[in-house]
């Protein structure tokens, strides 16, 4: 009987599919492997099985359905998990259902309606008609604007704030939407973007999340390099629930499946460069918005494919953020090359000029190795000691950052004979180089609820015992109050003192998962019964371990309330343990 909407979904969808929507699978027998998106590894131990419709990771130990894996690849609670999913698999959630109705949900639903309205303010006001002329001449096409739902911004203080009003939005919510701002003289809301062509920027799911506004009479010229002197060219959403300007990649949503598909992803800085580029069918073009690149971004990325081409129309080494962005890049093992561009120009120009010239533009790019070098040495006089020490500054820890070997040494070389050194002299300079490990921020970016110790011995007991399940009768009645209610549960079921159908959904789902990994167990049959007796000796240690602590601070508080009868009994209490367990 199928009538929640999680099981309506679970039906219609596909585990593979979902999953094939983020990451790179491999088809490994009957299941698939990746590259863990949660964790940094080089070899895959993630995996999805069709038949059980679940997913693991050996290495990270994180597993589930295809809600768990959504919840935690996006970042998101399980209501939005469940929104995204149905959405895919076009089944209707009840609005009544009170986990939808989540605080994101209604910044999600305000966020789409300030956007129809800025789409319609484009094609119907007489201004935003100005607007879009501008963006026609610029060689954006009629469908481009609809696919990419640029709007426009009307040019009064509370234009689209009486829209949301109207429709039913508090001005409190519109305010977290980041759409309106609280004027601290008058202390009433005014819209935040007024006059401008609004971007949408949208999540993987394609909901929009927050806008880009820029100033549209083409004013490029006049605030190309004094960009927040008069007017910012550009207004962004502020960080709000939804939309962190450090974990979005424009474009992303559009472009994931082709950047897998071409196994390479084109940066670039503008939101009109995406655009131009994905309308001209260069769909594998993400752009960072002005940020440098985040470990966030880079993790994303990682998940579609580790080739990045640079399109950035700034300098890359002589802009600090940039260069720190591509560092972290190269210390994700990302191979990165650099698109050199025409002076002056970004990809959008060369794009709406001529696209055969983009597209050799990104045949001619240079590995980052080149680039640094040749942007080097152009720099200094490699002939004068300061130019000496100039160029080893900016090009030993480049070197130092290469983890192939091979790569590394040729470079050394390279640089050994710019310098007219010794190679041993470049090898010492090279030893002293330490990165720091904040340097790279966290590797780890998402972050759930690590499995206990214990958890994770339940779950290899149980493992254990499904593949030769009279090993459960080593398990004594004792061992019971040591285990977790759901181990227990499982217990009985294999006992025979449960049925299947008694067994709570989470519970088989959970049966599932574990035979999932016993498939993978890799272990001698007669090593199995071993292998069990220790690991419930390690149960029997830990949980008595944690009791011994549990007495230890008892007794410190006692001592502390001076109650010295209590102390002794205590004491008494932890050495009875001990001896019990033969500690
Ligand atoms: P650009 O100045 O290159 O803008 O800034 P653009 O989008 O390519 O626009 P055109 O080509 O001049 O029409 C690159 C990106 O930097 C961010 C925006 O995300 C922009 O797309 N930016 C720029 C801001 O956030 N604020 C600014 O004032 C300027
Ligand atoms: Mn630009």
């Amino acid at each position: 009987m199928l009538n929640s909407p999680v099981d309506e979904i679970k039906s219609r969808l596909d585990i593979v599919e979902v999953i094939r929507n983020y990451i790179k699978l491999q088809k490994a027998g009957a299941n698939y492997r990746a590259i863990c998106p949660f964790h940094s590894e080089n070899k895959p131990s993630f995996f999805v099985s069709p038949a059980r419709q679940i997913w693991h990771c050996f290495g990270c130990q994180k597993g589930g359905d295809i809600f768990g894996f959504v919840k935690e690849i996006e970042g998101v609670e399980f209501g939005d998990a469940l929104r995204i999913l149905a959405q895919k698999a076009g089944v209707e959630l009840k609005k009544q259902d009170p986990k939808i109705i989540s605080q994101r949900q209604r910044l999600y639903e305000i966020s789409d309606l300030a956007c129809r309205f800025f789409e319609k303010q484009l094609k119907e006001s007489s201004t935003g008609r100005e607007a879009k002329k501008y963006l026609l001449s610029r060689g954006v096409k009629e469908e481009t604007i609809k696919e990419w739902r640029l709007g426009y911004a009307p040019d009064t203080w509370e234009g689209l704030s009486d829209f949301l009003v109207g429709r039913g939005c508090e001005r409190e919510e519109i305010a977290q939407a980041g759409l309106i701002l609280k004027s601290e003289k008058t202390n009433n809301f005014y819209d935040r973007f007024r006059g401008r062509i609004i971007f949408p920027i949208f999540d993987l799911a394609s909901q929009v999340i927050g806008f880009g506004a820029r100033v549209f009479q083409d004013q490029k010229s006049k605030i190309k390099n004094q960009k927040y002197d008069d007017v910012a060219k550009y207004v962004n959403t502020p960080n709000t629930l939804l939309y962190d300007k450090s974990r979005v990649l424009y474009g992303l949503n559009k472009a994931g499946k082709e950047i897998r598909k071409k196994d390479s992803c084109i940066l670039v800085e503008g939101y009109m460069d995406v655009i131009t580029a994905h309308q001209a069918g260069f769909e594998n073009v993400v752009a960072t918005s002005g940020t440098a690149l985040t470990p966030w971004q880079l993790n994303i990325l990682k998940r579609h494919s580790d080739n990045l081409l640079t399109a950035f129309d700034m300098d890359i080494a002589g802009d600090n953020a940039t260069k720190r962005g591509i560092d972290l890049a190269q210390s994700q093992d990302f191979n990165i090359k650099i698109i050199t561009m025409p002076k002056d120009k970004d990809p959008a120009d060369v794009i709406s000029e001529n696209p055969q010239e983009w597209q050799n533009l990104i045949e001619k790019a240079k590995s980052i190795h080149d680039f640094y070098f040749e942007n080097t040495l152009a720099r200094f006089d490699k002939n004068t000691l300061d130019g000496k020490i100039g160029i080893s500054k900016i090009l030993l820890p480049v070197i130092k950052r290469i983890s192939n070997k091979i790569e590394q040494n040729f470079w050394i070389q390279s640089l050994t004979r710019v310098l007219g050194t010794k190679e041993e002299d470049i090898l010492e300079e090279l030893s002293k180089i330490n990165f720091s490990q904040d340097e790279f921020g966290d590797k780890e970016v998402v972050s759930s609820p690590q499995k206990t110790r214990r958890e994770l011995l339940e779950e290899y007991l149980l493992t254990l015992a499904f593949k030769r399940s009279e090993n459960f009768s080593l398990v004594k009645e004792d061992d019971f109050v040591l285990l977790s209610l759901p181990t227990i549960k499982l217990i009985n079921y294999f006992w025979g003192k449960e049925k299947q159908d008694e067994l709570s959904q989470e519970l088989r789902d959970k049966m599932n998962y574990l035979s999932f990994k016993t498939e993978f167990l890799e272990i001698d049959n007669d090593k199995i019964k071993t292998e069990f007796k220790n690991c419930l000796q390690e149960i029997r240690t830990l949980a008595l371990k944690n009791k011994l602590d549990d007495i230890s601070k008892e007794i410190k508080n006692a001592e502390e309330e001076k109650n010295f009868e209590k102390v002794q009994e205590l004491v008494h209490k932890f050495y009875n343990l001990c001896q019990e367990r033969k500690l």
